[in-house]
Parts: structure tokens; C-alpha cells; sequence
């Protein structure tokens, strides 16, 4: 999908005033960017720059920041970010399997976000429910024991949660 690239002057006139807010202050790094992926969606390099500077903390101190905490993410993500576990115990219970069945389906790639900006597909280290494996994390939620059928109920759910009007 083609990524829209975020202007010098996009990235000034949005975070300036989050990091007006925090200039000074301890622990300022990781609610600066929570707040410029809430804005942008994800945290392109341009952005970290843009922090780093301003904040004036080394650019590898904030990439180890955004590498550290899951949360972060460098790269543009769907309305449903849709990861399979792949820790030990997910990819035994058959995690790749599963990976394959929701690349099909949705025609993505794991890295890759649907045209429309809906979903994105992603692979994820053990997120600790490894007793309910195979594992499906969407967004902060966890989908345990997740099968080819509970898939469809939920691509379906999912679905009806992005069409336009009264749900
Ligand atoms: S390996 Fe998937 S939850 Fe632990």
C-alpha cells in the first residue's frame, strides 16, 4: 500500500504543543509518543527525529524506547491490528498455520495494511497466555485457543464493526 508521507511542517504544527507540554519535565519520552501515534498512527523515523531533537535525547535512546514497549510502532497499522503469536508455545498449537489461513484471507503479508486501512497483519512475540495456545492479539486484546472457524466469526464481527452507519 502506498504510505502518505507526513510533512516536516505536519509533524512541527502537531507536536509542538505535546512537547511544550512536557519540555522539562521528567518521563517526558513516552507520553510525547504515545501522543504523536495517536496523531500519526504509527512513528516514522521523521517523527523520532523531530522528538529527539527537541526533547534533546540521542535518537538511539528513543529507538530503544519505541523498540522496548509493544505499544510503539514504527510502521502504519490498521483500524484492526490483527498479530499472531509466534512464541514457542503458539507456534507448536499450530500459530503458522493460522498465519497462513489470515494471509489469505485478508491478502496481506505480515508487515503489510489492507487498502482500505482496516486491517493490518503482523506476527508477535509471546504476549503470556501461552496455556490458551494458539494466540491472536488485536489491538490490546488476546484471542485464545483461536481456530480456523473462530476466524471467520470474527473476520465477519469485525466486519460489520466497519460498515458505515448504525451498528
Ligand atoms: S507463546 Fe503465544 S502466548 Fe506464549
Amino acid at each position: 500500500m502506498a504510505v502518505k508521507t507526513i510533512q516536516e511542517k505536519d509533524i512541527r504544527s502537531t507536536l509542538q504543543p505535546i512537547i511544550e507540554r512536557y519540555r522539562g519535565k521528567r518521563g517526558a519520552v513516552i507520553p510525547v509518543l504515545q501522543q504523536a501515534q495517536e496523531a500519526f498512527g504509527h512513528l516514522p523515523r521523521a517523527v523520532l527525529i523531530f522528538i529527539a531533537n527537541e526533547l534533546s535525547i540521542p535518537l538511539a535512546e528513543i529507538y530503544s524506547v519505541v523498540s522496548f514497549y509493544a505499544q510503539f510502532t514504527t510502521v502504519p497499522v490498521g483500524r484492526h491490528r490483527l498479530e499472531i503469536c509466534t512464541g514457542t508455545a503458539c507456534y507448536v498449537k499450530g500459530a503458522q498455520k493460522l498465519l497462513e489461513q489470515l494471509e489469505e484471507k485478508l491478502h496481506l503479508e505480515p508487515g503489510q495494511v489492507s487498502a482500505d486501512g482496516r486491517f493490518s497483519l503482523g506476527t508477535t512475540r509471546c504476549v503470556g497466555a501461552c496455556s490458551a495456545a494458539p494466540v491472536l492479539k488485536i489491538g490490546e486484546e488476546l484471542y485464545g485457543e483461536f481456530t480456523a472457524e473462530k476466524m471467520d466469526r470474527l473476520l465477519d464481527q469485525l466486519d460489520r464493526q466497519n460498515a458505515p452507519g448504525p451498528r
